[in-house]
């Protein structure tokens, strides 16, 4: 564990622990206000994200932007990273070895932010942080305490895009959020 940012980032900038590294263009460490009240964790880089480094800039990270404005919640006032830091070839989801490889940076990221909430955008971030014995759909909207931390899982902004109907669900929780936030 890092207790510096600087040397965290630099050394996951560097990281060659999961063969994804041979595949990336850029690592997508996470972007956001290092001291948030709430975090946001996805799955990993696309393309997109893979090309600028930068999450959540494709089309999810679009949708999830507007999301936001509905809601009132500001982008630079909270953390976005991703389960893991490079993307996966043909956007796969990534496999256990890679998730385990990279889950310790996002780990730190955690202890350092010292989050109240986290929001958990898919089956994947889900399984990774809270059980693998979860579903995303049984799971979504219900709030998970682990560690002093809040957890909200919800859809992921992908899964939005291909599945109009699942829209609503994704704006009555971050809507959720955006309450218990205000507590
Ligand atoms: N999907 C993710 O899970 N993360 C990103 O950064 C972009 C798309």
């Amino acid at each position: 564990m890092y207790s510096n940012w600087e040397e965290l980032e630099k050394n996951c900038k560097v990281c060659k622990k999961c063969k994804l590294c041979k595949t990336r263009t850029n690592v997508v460490f996470g972007e956001g206000n290092k001291n948030a009240d709430l975090m946001f964790i996805g799955e990993g880089p696309g393309a997109d994200e893979d090309y600028s480094g930068i999450p959540f800039v494709g089309k999810a990270g679009k949708l999830m932007n507007m999301a936001f404005q509905g809601i009132g919640i500001n982008r630079e006032e909270v953390y976005i990273a991703n389960i893991v830091k490079c993307r996966p070839p043909g956007n796969r989801n990534p496999q256990d070895d890679e998730v385990d490889a990279c889950l310790d940076y996002l780990r730190n990221q955690v202890i350092l932010i010292k989050p109240k909430v986290i929001v958990l955008l898919g089956s994947i971030a889900l399984k990774a942080i809270l059980s693998k014995d979860l579903g995303i759909t049984k799971s979504r909207g219900k709030w998970f305490n682990k560690n002093g931390i809040l957890y909200m899982p919800t859809f992921h902004p992908a899964a939005l895009l291909r599945d109009d109907t699942k829209k609503i669900y994704f704006w009555k929780d971050l809507k959720e959020v955006k309450r218990r936030m205000l507590l």
